[in-house]
C-alpha cells in the first residue's frame, strides 16, 4: 500500500489552502471542523490576504510554512488548483485533499488529468476532487464541511456523493452510529475505493467498511482487493444506479459509469461483498457489525412477546436462508419457569404478551447465556405491562454485569414514545437496536450471510493460490 494513503487518515500536520475568515466559506468551516473537534497535529491557515485566522498565524503559500506539511485541504476555485498543487508538491506534501468543483464533473476532463499528473509527479496522492473532505475519528480529524461531532465508532464510511454523505453524516449522529472514518471520494480521479479498504482492512478502529457506490474505474482491482479484505472484515455496498434511468443519473452526477447490474451483483457475490438494498439496511447491517461478536454457532434463537413480530422475523430470516430451529432442551427448561403456562417454546419462543419486564428480560438472557445458543435476536412489543426504558435499563445492567456480549444480540423494539428513548439508549450503549422487526432480523441475518460468504472467499483464495 502507498504510505501516503495513511496520510489521509493520519497526518502529521495540515494546511487548508483557501481558509477564510468569513464563516460559512467553505475553507472557514473546513478549519473550524479541525480544530473544534480536537485534532491534535499542527495546523496552518494558508490565504495570501489574512495575517490571521481563528487564531492562527497564516501564511501566503504551502511552501512558506516551514517544516512543510502532511496533508493539503484545497478550497480555491479548480482554476488555482493546480498551482496549489504544485507548490504543495514542492514544499513536500504527501496527499491533497481537493473540496474544489468544476473538473471531471462538469467536463473538465483535462484539467482533472493534469491535477493527478502533477500531484503524482511529485509523490503526491490526490483524494477529490469534488468532495466535502475526510474523517478520521481516532486522530480526532474532521478536515470535512460537514456536521463536526461525529461519534467515534466501528464503520469506516466512504462515500462517491458528496451532499448525500453529509446528510448521512448528520443522521449517523442522531442515530448514535459510531463510525471510524467518513472518506468522501468525489470523482476518484486518483484515490479510489480499493486504495482506502487496503488501509482500512489493517485499520483496527474499523470493524466494517461501508462504500456508498456510484461506479468504479477499475472493477477487477476493486473486486479483488474487496475480497481480500472480506477476509479480514465485512464490506458492505450501497450500489447506486442500478436501474436503466438510475445508472443515467450517475452519469450525470459524477460522470462514473454505473456498469450493467448483472455484472456488478454476480461480482459482489463473489468478492462476498453485502449488497445492501438502501441506505438504511447498509446502515443498519453495518451499525451490527461494528457493534457485535460474530455468532457462536447457527443455533439462532428468537425470543419475542408477540406472535405477530415473531412470525415477521420467522419470514425475513427465511428470506435470508435462515431457518430457525428449535431451542436447546436446556434453554426450554430455564424459560418455562419464566413465562405463562400457554407461552410458546418453540423457535421464536413467544413469552406473550402478558410477560413482565423482568420475565423478558430473563428469556432473553437466558438465550444469550445458554452455550448451545449462537446468537439472539430479541423482539419486543409494547405492552401496558411493560416498559420499554426499563427493559432497557435492565438489560444494559445485566449486560454489563456479564462484562458485555459474548455472541450478537439484535433487538427491535416496536412501539410509541418510550420505545423510541429506549431504542436510542440501547444504540448508545451498543446492543443494535431497531424499531421494527425486519430491520433487526435482517441485520442478524447478514452476519450469517458475511460469515458463508468469507468461508467460500477464503476457499476460493486458497485454491487460486
Ligand atoms: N491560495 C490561497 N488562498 C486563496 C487562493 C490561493 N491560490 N486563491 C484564493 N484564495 C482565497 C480567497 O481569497 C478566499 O479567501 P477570503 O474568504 O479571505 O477572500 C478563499 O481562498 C476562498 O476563495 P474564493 O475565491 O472566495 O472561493 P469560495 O470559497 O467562494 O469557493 C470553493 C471555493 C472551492 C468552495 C468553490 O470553488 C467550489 O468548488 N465549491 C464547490 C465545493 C463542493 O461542493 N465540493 C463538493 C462537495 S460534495
Amino acid at each position: 500500500m502507498d504510505p501516503s494513503i495513511s496520510s489521509i487518515f493520519n497526518p502529521k500536520s495540515i494546511a487548508v489552502v483557501g481558509a477564510s475568515k468569513t464563516p460559512g466559506k467553505i475553507g472557514y468551516e473546513i478549519l473550524s471542523n479541525i480544530l473544534g473537534y480536537g485534532y491534535g497535529g499542527k495546523v496552518y491557515p494558508v490565504n495570501p490576504t489574512a495575517n490571521e485566522i481563528l487564531g492562527l498565524k497564516c501564511y501566503p503559500k504551502v511552501s512558506s510554512i516551514p517544516g512543510g506539511v502532511d496533508m493539503v485541504v484545497i478550497s480555491v476555485p479548480a482554476k488555482s488548483v493546480l498551482d496549489v498543487v504544485e507548490d504543495a508538491g514542492n514544499a513536500g506534501a504527501k496527499v491533497a485533499v481537493v473540496i474544489s468543483s468544476g473538473f471531471k464533473e462538469v467536463g473538465n476532463v483535462a484539467l482533472e488529468e493534469e491535477l493527478v499528473r502533477k500531484a503524482r509527479s511529485y509523490g503526491m496522492r490526490v483524494l477529490g476532487p469534488n468532495i466535502f473532505g475526510v474523517v478520521y475519528t481516532p486522530a480526532r480529524l474532521n478536515a470535512s464541511f460537514g456536521p463536526r461531532n461525529v461519534i467515534p465508532g466501528g464503520i469506516a464510511f466512504i462515500t462517491q456523493s458528496g451532499a448525500l454523505g453529509i446528510a448521512l453524516m448528520g443522521m449517523t449522529i442522531v442515530e448514535r452510529i459510531g463510525v471510524s472514518s467518513i472518506i468522501s471520494v468525489g470523482n476518484k480521479a486518483d484515490v479510489d475505493d480499493a486504495d482506502l479498504l487496503q488501509f482500512l482492512a489493517d485499520d483496527p478502529s474499523t470493524k466494517v467498511v461501508l462504500i456508498y457506490l456510484e461506479g468504479v474505474n477499475d472493477g477487477r482491482r476493486f473486486i479483488k482487493v474487496a475480497s481480500e479484505v472480506i477476509t479480514k472484515k465485512p464490506v458492505v455496498v450501497i450500489k447506486a444506479g442500478r436501474t436503466e434511468v438510475g445508472a443515467k443519473a450517475v452519469a450525470s452526477h459524477t460522470g462514473s459509469l454505473a456498469g450493467n447490474v448483472v455484472v456488478y451483483k454476480v461480482a459482489f457475490n463473489q468478492a462476498g461483498i453485502l449488497a445492501a438494498h438502501n441506505v438504511e439496511e447498509a446502515f443498519d447491517i453495518s451499525r451490527t457489525f461494528a457493534n457485535l461478536p460474530f455468532p457462536t454457532n447457527e443455533k439462532l434463537v428468537v425470543v419475542t412477546n408477540g406472535g405477530g413480530a415473531g412470525v415477521l422475523v420467522t419470514d425475513t430470516l427465511a428470506e435470508y436462508g435462515i431457518t430457525l430451529t428449535n431451542p436447546p432442551q436446556s434453554l426450554v427448561e430455564q424459560v418455562r419457569k419464566l413465562v405463562p403456562p400457554f407461552a410458546s417454546l418453540a423457535n421464536p419462543i413467544d413469552v406473550t404478551g402478558m410477560i413482565s419486564n423482568e420475565g423478558y428480560v430473563n428469556s432473553l438472557l437466558a438465550a444469550l447465556n445458554n452455550p448451545e445458543v449462537g446468537a439472539v435476536l430479541g423482539v419486543y412489543c409494547q405492552t401496558a405491562v411493560t416498559d420499554p426504558t426499563m427493559i432497557a435499563g435492565m438489560l444494559i445492567s445485566k449486560v454489563k454485569e456479564m462484562g458485555g456480549l459474548n455472541k450478537p444480540l439484535a433487538i427491535a423494539l416496536i412501539g410509541g414514545e418510550e420505545t423510541y428513548m429506549a431504542i436510542k439508549r440501547l444504540n448508545d450503549f451498543g446492543i443494535p437496536t431497531f424499531p421494527m422487526p425486519e430491520r433487526a432480523a435482517t441485520s442478524i441475518a447478514s452476519m450469517y450471510n458475511y460469515l458463508r460468504m468469507r468461508e467460500s472467499v477464503i476457499s476460493r483464495l486458497k485454491e487460486l493460490s
